[in-house]
């Protein structure tokens, strides 16, 4: 690891990201909190030995992280970029979440959006402005013939402007989401499609969760800028951390919390368990109007089950992000109104981020709803069968990126048919125990088969060799 500004400028394996494996928060005393993430990103860097120098390049993101560079406090290994508040928030809020996260997930509502203006040029311009700010400070640091390994739609067009600033670079690129299929994506001006691809294509190798997304890509580069070049497309499915998650699992604040729940459920009950960042292409509200479809529909599972939704909030510096947080808590509070009774309250709804409850939910859940609308992989499909206490049915949108290594194991689902989700819910809640655990013994080996280690190393492999 890297570990004062001497050795910075002579880094061979590179990592920039939006979001760093650090932050920091002021406390009342003018002091700064440190707080470490986790991720594969993560657990792939701390793999590296130490005689291999590394540097995480990240953007600053709030008050905290801004102050830490300003007094220069920071981790070793890590590069926090103080780039101006306005500039970050019109690309980050402006394009990365409201433009090219709705494009790779298909969110628009056409009829009205997107109208591409002046404001969308104006953060445009930003966008590359934040993307030079990488750039630059990977060069910098970068050592002759180094690895950098950039992640995501935040950084698209960071690869091409790296190759110009240093040709003797290897650069790889990662993407956590799914790709906008061709016609979609050209919903983008031509000339903003065609810089985001060159971008993306100034790297050396292209990273993607499946099959699928890698070849949107292809076909996306084919139709706009007449193919890929010399540029290589590969495909590595992240997988979940198997010995990490088992072992936090079984910590004591988990068994509070599976405590909690297991009270609030009630006894004798089955449980219905989803997990989310709540992201629009979470489809949380489709899952609880699913939910109200079964109770509806088959009244033999009122009293009998228990919808544990864990909607933890994302990005609301975003108004529609705002308004789809509310309009998920509020159909939860109208299906309890509606099927409520004294002893048994059919939603149980948290917002508040706390991962040992989300561990807690994994071990007791009976059954597991993931049906996004789209979704780059989706861990939570791969965390619930690893963790799991005695084998749990996954309910599996075929738009999850998981669902190519899970969907054999699993009941698969179009995400915007809700009646076919309700009727793959009771599928999963009347599976006799002995398949169930069966399953989730093929589930948790598919979801393992990559672990964050492998799927960093492999991808460091490739762009070295
Ligand atoms: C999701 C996506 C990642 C993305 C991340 C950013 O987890 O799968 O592709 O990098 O969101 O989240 P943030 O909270 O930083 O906006």
């Amino acid at each position: 690891m890297v570990t004062d500004a001497a050795q910075i400028d002579a880094a061979r394996i590179l990592v920039a990201s939006n979001r760093g494996p650090v932050s920091y928060t002021l406390t009342e005393d003018g002091g700064l909190d440190a707080r470490r993430g986790g991720g594969g990103v993560v657990s792939g860097l701390s793999a590296i030995g130490s005689d291999e120098q590394s540097l995480w390049v990240c953007a600053a993101l709030g008050e905290g992280d801004r102050e830490a560079v300003r007094r220069g406090v920071g981790e070793p290994g890590v590069r926090m970029l103080d780039i101006d508040p306005a500039v970050h928030a019109d690309a980050y809020n402006g394009i990365a979440n409201s433009v090219l996260w709705f494009l790779h997930h298909l969110l628009y509502q056409t009829p009205l959006e997107p109208a591409f203006d002046q404001e969308f040029r104006r953060q445009w311009d930003a966008y590359r402005a934040y993307n030079r700010a990488f750039a630059d400070a990977l060069a910098e640091s970068a050592a002759e013939g180094a690895a950098v390994l950039i992640q995501d739609y935040h950084l698209a067009l960071a690869p091409g402007m790296l190759r110009e600033r240093r040709p003797d670079l290897r650069i790889g690129h990662f993407s956590h989401t799914p790709w906008a299929p061709p016609d979609y994506f050209r919903l983008l001006p031509d000339d903003i499609a065609e810089e985001l691809l060159r971008g993306m294509l100034g790297a050396d190798r292209l990273g993607f969760l499946t099959q699928r997304w890698a070849d949107a890509f292809t076909a996306c580069a084919t139709q706009v800028v007449g193919g890929t070049g010399s540029t290589v497309t590969g495909v590595y499915g992240l997988g979940a951390d198997a010995g990490f998650l088992r072992e936090r699992a079984h910590r004591p604040d988990v068994g509070e919390r599976l405590a909690e729940l297991r009270e609030a459920v009630g006894p004798d009950r089955r449980t219905i368990v989803r997990v989310d960042r709540t992201e629009l292409s979470k489809n949380i509200v489709r899952g609880l109007l699913a939910y109200r479809t079964l109770l509806a529909t088959r009244p033999e599972w009122r009293e009998r089950v228990v919808h544990i939704a864990l909607a933890y909030p994302s990005r609301q510096d975003l108004a529609v992000y705002r308004e789809y947080t509310a309009e998920v808590s509020r159909l939860a509070a109208e299906i309890n109104e509606e099927y409520g009774t004294p002893g048994w309250t059919p939603v149980l709804i948290h917002v508040k981020d706390d991962f040992a409850r989300s561990l807690a939910a994994y071990r007791m859940a009976d059954v597991a709803l993931v049906n996004p609308i789209r979704d780059g992989m989706n861990l939570v499909a791969k965390e619930v069968p690893v963790v799991s206490d005695e084998g749990c049915a996954l309910v599996l949108s075929r738009e999850a990126g998981a669902y190519a290594e899970l969907g054999d194991h699993a009941i698969t689902v179009n995400p915007y048919d809700v009646t076919a989700t309700a009727d793959a819910l009771h599928r999963a809640l009347a599976m006799p125990p002995a398949e169930r655990a069966e399953r989730t013994k093929h589930l948790a080996a598919a979801a393992t088969a990559l672990p964050p280690r492998r799927w960093f190393l492999d991808q460091l492999d490739a762009l070295r060799d």
